[in-house]
């Protein structure tokens, strides 16, 4: 059981005021917290192939406000000035267990909402300069102190810096300020302009949650659409009388579009498929997750006392208020006619033999749990 990161405020009153809203400071929000992982230890994260990490120099070599991206060498760090510089590295979650662990403490959220967590390391003074993201973010001082200035909420329209090829913004207006400490928590819905400056070394987590765009929605779903749709479903003329004018595109005709395009959004299970196929796609896509071996009986293997584990990387979710019902692992939909084995999947309980029992008992159980140990989505922990 964790305890709640939202303080006094509580689930209820966060998600009905702050969710989306606006920002909120959460002082004390993990009492006494630590950082599981050292700045050396990030850095090191850094120098690996497959994890994506960022510099973002206040007073680069090439101008304001430079971005380098990762991995990097020993030999880069060393090189850094003493102030002013940041490095970011993505997806911690999904390398340290310590970092994954810490998502228990926002299962108040869907997690197919969670995108993942980054840590941040600046030097005195050192930050990503003013911005907003167009996503929610939890911003939990992990090490030293960092002052937040709070600014209005911004659209694409806001003026961005032209000298670099991040996204600063022009101008920035401080609303709230605030110092973190170790421990305190804030919360920036989308949208609005915040800036971080270390008071000394510091290291941030930032909880991000994933949300597709409405660009995205459209063109994803119009192409998994347009896949199985048939080459002779055609535009086709309404009525035509004598009352259209010469080179007039009529109303009717313009009807006749938009009744295709109703159609596809009228199908409600093309758009949840989509969506949980959406929402559920491993942050990296191309990082091989596959196990090396399988063992032999997986159900012996369970009962002599084997656990599955969900891989870090892997995102689950279900949909069962309307038939059929749907399991979605890493972008895939997958057919499970067993709620309780997708719920409890879908969960963070404890994948051994006791609670696995009933869907053992069934073929289908057992063969969508070797299919997704076959997928690297479960692994066998000795
Ligand atoms: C940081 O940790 O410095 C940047 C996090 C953010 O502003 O979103
Ligand atoms: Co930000």
């Amino acid at each position: 059981m964790t305890t709640s990161v939202l303080g006094e405020i509580g689930e209820r009153r966060f998600l009905r005021e702050y969710w989306q809203r606006k920002p909120l400071l959460i002082r004390r929000a993990l009492p006494g917290f630590q950082s599981p992982l050292t700045p050396d230890e990030l850095a090191g994260l850094a120098l690996e192939e497959e994890v994506e990490s960022r510099l973002v120099l206040e007073r680069g070599r090439k101008g304001p406000w430079e971005l380098r991206n990762g991995p990097f060498t020993a030999e880069d760090f060393a090189k850094l000035p003493k102030t002013r510089w940041s490095l970011l590295v993505q997806a911690v979650d999904q390398w340290v267990p310590e970092v994954h662990a810490l998502r228990a403490h926002f299962d108040f959220l869907p997690a197919w909402r969670f995108d993942d967590l980054m840590i941040s390391y600046a030097p005195d003074q050192g930050g990503v300069g003013p911005h907003f993201d167009h996503y929610d973010v939890f911003l939990l001082q992990a090490m030293g102190r960092r002052r937040w200035r709070i600014g209005p909420a911004c659209t694409d329209a806001t003026p961005v810096r032209t000298d670099t090829s991040l996204r600063i913004l022009e101008h920035f207006e401080t609303l709230e300020e605030f110092v973190l400490e170790p421990g305190d928590m804030l919360y920036i819905p989308p949208g609005v302009s915040h800036w971080g400056i270390a008071e000394g070394e510091c290291m941030t987590f930032s909880i991000g949650f994933r949300a597709p765009s409405h660009a995205e929605i459209l063109v994803d779903i119009a192409n998994g659409a347009a896949q199985r749709l048939d080459e002779g479903l055609r535009y086709m003329d309404p009525p035509l009388g004598s009352d259209v004018q010469e080179g007039e595109i009529p109303p009717a005709a313009l009807r006749r579009v938009q009744r295709v395009l109703q159609e596809m959004a009228a199908d409600s299970e093309l758009v949840r498929e989509w969506f949980g196929r959406y929402m559920t796609q491993r942050k990296y896509a191309d990082l091989d997750i596959t196990p090396e071996a399988l063992p032999d009986d997986l159900r012996a293997w369970l009962r002599a006392g084997g656990v599955l584990e969900r891989h870090p990387a892997s995102r689950f979710a279900w949909s069962g208020a309307e038939a059929p019902f749907m399991l979605f692992v890493d972008g895939e939909a997958l057919p499970c006619d067993d709620p309780a084995l997708a719920r409890l999947l879908c969960s963070r309980a404890p994948l051994d033999a006791r609670a696995l029992k009933p869907a053992l008992a069934r073929q289908p159980g057992r063969a969508l749990l070797e299919e997704l140990v076959a997928r690297g989505a479960l692994y066998c922990a000795d």
